[in-house]
């Protein structure tokens, strides 16, 4: 299969900027990352998830200037109110959280500016072009349009639709235009390296194009890194930020924390794909390192039509959402509703129709009614599984089948497809309830062999389902697991392993089932 060389997975998103609070973009990718690191760790392979913030620039600078404040008291303030605590509000599993104001971060970036400078990969030169600070990177002539409207005269930047600015200065070079052959050859020999294949034929068709030396210092600005051989310089933003996925994982300082982490599959939108599968492989190519084993560039959250941004004002709070449905909806909808790689719009009319019919009426309630029937007619205790019927053992089918394939999906990270297949079996045991009939069963003492059965193997595909569905939904998961009793029969949830959920049969006969009440309870809508 294709992930039986998988060792060790370690997943890092984007950092993100601190010039304003988090909206549903950024807690997608968060979501997704933790998700998929979750599933990994579950399947027995060593996990390491880094997300963390990005807080230098000129962008962080004017903002917390604007509000009367330091920089470092802006980011400061930020990431304790708005960044650390989205990490609560979405129940990320993460194992470290690197701000690029961190100690460690700041002397490793200065060894890795002072190496690359003594191998002859930096250079002073001049530089003078459009750079827009929404973006923080110079723009090529290629990407700056004629200014309309109120913008008349200016140029504006294709992406932010802000006029640009035209900065002079003299700065440090990285040769990144050394690379261009290097970088061509990993995409060629490491195909898997850029996903989906939309974005690595972009990447592919620009590296072609020729590359120029990156502007990697700045003398205009002091919010940032000193380049440790010029005090006049800080590091540019671009540069710096990229290496937080290797400071926050010991490289110059742990050798052998880094060596057992590195290298990161990097998670990220499709708007910085290019600083991930060309700037960042080539940087670590100069300093003698291994690039990422994959840079996976996930689709845009649309809100009408248009990519959700702060610079828009279209962001919507994550709270807004996991405040009405709960953390777990949140997570289970965006991975579900949206294919991995893809544009997606987001709309309340969908999140809450998904809600309503696969979270409640299809999870839910089949939770809810298995175990009120084992209550009502077992008295609580798991049954004994007579010889299967055939009915029976097509459901045993389901689970394994589908256990297998979401478990490709997620090696292929494809977590819609992960959770399609696993709404296989919700699927296949609620049409299975309403055809056994177990509550006809019960009325029949003759039947009561046939009532165990249909009770086992509706209870165990509950059990696969907990499993398989934690790392998508961590809370209700563990409420099913105890309704199951499994946290006294089998150990804890998170102790399971995925990718054995699917075998028929682990839920010990003769151990007690507990109450459960609601996983997905009625959302009061507004009128
Ligand atoms: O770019 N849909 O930070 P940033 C989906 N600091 N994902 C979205 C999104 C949307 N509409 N909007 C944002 C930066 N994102 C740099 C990164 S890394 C060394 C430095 C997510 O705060 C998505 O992951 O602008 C995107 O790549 C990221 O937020 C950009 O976050
Ligand atoms: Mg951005």
């Amino acid at each position: 299969m294709a992930h039986s060389d998988v060792d060790t997975f370690f997943i890092a998103t984007p950092i993100f900027y601190v010039n304003d609070v988090p909206h549903i973009g950024h807690a997608y990718t968060e979501v997704a990352a933790d998700v998929l690191s979750r599933w990994m760790r579950q399947s027995g392979i060593p996990t390491w998830f880094l997300t963390g913030t990005d807080e230098h620039g000129q962008k962080i600078m004017r903002t917390a200037l604007a509000n009367g404040v330091t920089p470092r008291e802006w980011a400061d303030r930020l990431v304790e109110q708005s960044w650390k605590p989205l990490l609560k509000t979405l129940n990320l599993a993460n194992d470290d959280f690197i701000r690029t104001t961190d100690e460690r971060h700041e002397t490793a970036v200065k060894k890795f500016l002072t190496l690359l400078h003594d191998k002859g990969y930096i250079y002073q030169g001049e530089y003078e072009g459009f750079y827009c600070v929404g973006c923080e990177e110079y723009k090529p002539a290629a990407d700056v349009l004629e200014g309309q409207g109120e913008f008349e005269g200016s140029k504006l930047c294709s992406i932010h639709s802000r006029p640009v600015e035209v900065l002079k200065e003299e700065n440090y070079f990285f040769k990144m235009s050394t690379f261009q052959q290097d970088l061509l050859d990993l995409y060629a020999n490491q195909p898997d390296f850029i996903q989906p294949a939309s974005v690595r034929n972009e990447i592919i068709a620009f590296v072609n194009r020729g590359l120029e030396d990156l502007s990697i210092s700045r003398s205009n600005i002091d919010w940032g890194i000193e380049v440790p051989f010029d005090a006049d310089h800080v590091t540019y933003v671009w540069f710096e930020a990229l290496l937080n996925y290797i400071t926050a994982t010991g490289w110059g300082t742990d050798d052998e924390a880094f060596a057992s982490k590195w290298p990161a599959v990097q998670l990220v939108g499709k708007d910085i794909a290019r600083f991930h599968a060309v700037i960042w492989p080539a940087m670590l190519m100069a300093a003698g390192l291994a690039p990422p084993k994959k840079v996976f560039a996930h689709g845009w959250l649309l809100v009408g039509g248009e990519k959700m941004s702060k610079t828009n004002l279209t962001g919507i709070a994550p709270t807004d959402i996991t405040d009405v449905f709960g953390t777990d909806a949140f997570r289970y909808y965006f991975l579900r509703a949206i294919t991995f790689g893809s544009d997606g719009s987001f709309s309340w009319e969908d999140l809450s129709a998904r809600y309503e019919a696969e979270l409640a009426n299809g999870l839910g309630n089949l939770a809810s009614r298995v175990i009120a029937m084992v209550n009502r007619y077992r008295e609580g205790v798991v049954p004994t599984m007579p010889d299967a019927s055939d009915a029976d053992q097509a459901i045993s089918r389901v689970m394994s089948e589908a256990v297998d394939a979401a478990n490709t999906a997620m090696h292929n990270f494809a977590p819609h497809e992960a959770l399609a297949q696993l709404w296989r079996i919700v699927e296949a045991v609620n049409g299975y309830i309403t055809e056994q009939e177990p509550w006809a069963l019960a009325k029949d003492d003759g039947q009561a062999a046939r009532l165990d059965a249909v009770l086992y193997t509706s209870l165990d595909a509950l059990r696969a389902l907990a499993v398989t569905l934690s790392p998508f939904m961590p809370e209700t998961t563990e409420k099913l697991w105890v309704g199951l009793g499994a946290d006294t029969s089998l150990g804890a949830l998170q102790e399971q392993i995925i990718p054995d959920a699917g075998h028929f049969g682990v839920l010990p006969a003769g151990s007690a089932i507990a109450e459960l009440s609601a996983l997905f309870p009625r959302i009061e809508q507004d009128s």
